[in-house]
């Protein structure tokens, strides 16, 4: 038997990816960019096996057996995977063997928190390392899978190009910097809701280039320049134009997602709270210290720099009083300030009120754990 285990880093879009001009080979309007998130609090993690013995390739999703050969993104991945392993010649094994395949987040599915782009790029470079093809082009399969999970074969700030050809051979994604370059930025995941999402990403931004009269402006006209800017925000570590740049275009993503027609509504009261937290501590403070962003759910994901993470952190407390007095629980994160506890979670029953916060920080990208 052959088998290899991977992890594989969450990212979050500072500029967003919405609408597809090619569904199958999932080629995106326009171009999107996204800070990868350490591996330490939120990654996938995959295990894919070959074995004469298999008789057909089986999936795990997080416990559960999914259909691997019918669901024609998984499919994709794996065969431009053998086509790569095939084309190099003397694979390290015959490329007939049955899979068997067993994936796991250790965070919330489908809830807004980009777990089909880190399950994706985990599995595509799972099967890159299984197949010894892991120092090809892997983006451009990643982007088949999901794509957003193109941005997750990296670490630090990526930058995924639209590209223009017709057969996706430059739709790829590249580092813009890497995590030491901005070592300090920190990120809060605030989250509102873990339950499933309502309308998925994929059947959202369909409907959206269906029936959106924006969403070419912001394409075209917009999305452009702002690559540019933030990406010399970036380079620069200039976090107020940073800062800028991601709420506005968390904005717009939403106004567009709202601009459809039904309308994809996946900020809920609380987020909009969020943000408005966000905007008064900033003007308190009299300069931006954080900045927010969403998507497609209610989940809030706060950037920072980390001197700033004890005092967000108490001021979220005092606008989201809905824990009693010391009811304060661990959860999971990078402690703060040194304090034994590392996270919030607040007392809540509802569906609607501020859960708990999840604190990490700027990542690497994918890791191979082990093989035999
Ligand atoms: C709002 O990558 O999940 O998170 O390509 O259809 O699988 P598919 O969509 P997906 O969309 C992500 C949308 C987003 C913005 C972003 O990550 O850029």
């Amino acid at each position: 038997m052959f088998q290899q285990t991977c992890i594989a880093p969450v990212n979050i879009a500072v500029i967003k990816y919405w609408g597809k001009r090619d569904e199958e080979l999932i080629l995106p309007i326009n171009d999107s960019l996204s800070m990868t998130l350490s591996t330490d609090q939120m990654c996938a993690k995959t295990t894919a096996s070959a074995s004469s013995n298999f008789k057909e390739n089986v999936m795990w999703l997080n416990g559960e057996k999914v259909a691997f050969d019918e669901n024609p993104r998984s499919a994709r991945c794996l065969k431009e995977i053998k086509r790569i392993a095939s084309a190099k010649g003397q694979p390290k094994f015959p490329l007939n063997l049955k899979l068997h395949i067993c994936s796991e987040n250790n965070f919330p599915t489908a809830a807004g928190l980009a777990s089909s782009a880190a399950g994706y790029a985990c599995l595509v470079y799972t099967l890159a390392c299984l197949y010894g093809v892991e120092d090809e082009e892997l983006t451009q399969i990643a982007r088949q899978g999901s794509g957003s999970a193109c941005r997750s074969l990296d670490g630090g700030f990526v930058h995924w190009k639209k590209g223009d050809n017709p057969n996706g051979s430059d739709s790829l994604a590249h580092q813009v910097i890497s995590p030491s370059s901005w070592s300090n930025m920190r990120v809060l995941i605030l989250v509102v809701n873990d339950s499933k999402k309502k309308t998925s990403s994929t059947k959202g931004m369909r409907l959206c280039v269906e029936t959106s009269e924006l969403i070419n402006h912001r394409a075209e006209k917009i999305v452009p320049q702002r690559i540019e800017n933030i990406t010399k925000a970036i380079k620069t570590k200039n976090f107020t134009d940073f800062a800028e740049i991601t709420m506005k275009d968390s904005n717009q993503f939403h106004a567009i997602a709202l601009d459809t027609f039904p309308p994809c509504i996946y900020m809920n009261d609380v987020s909009h709270s969020i943000a408005e937290f966000v905007h008064r501590y900033n003007e308190l403070a009299g300069e931006t210290k954080v900045a927010y962003t969403f998507d497609a759910g209610p989940n809030a994901c706060l950037y920072l720099e980390e001197e700033n993470v004890a005092g967000v952190v108490a001021g979220l407390k005092l606008a989201f009083p809905n824990d009693n007095a010391g009811n304060v629980e661990y959860v999971k994160g990078i402690p703060i300030n040194g304090q034994s506890y590392e996270a919030y979670k607040f007392k809540s029953n509802g569906s609607n009120l501020l859960k708990y916060i999840i604190h990490t920080k700027i990542g690497e990208g994918p890791k191979r754990l082990e093989e035999c």
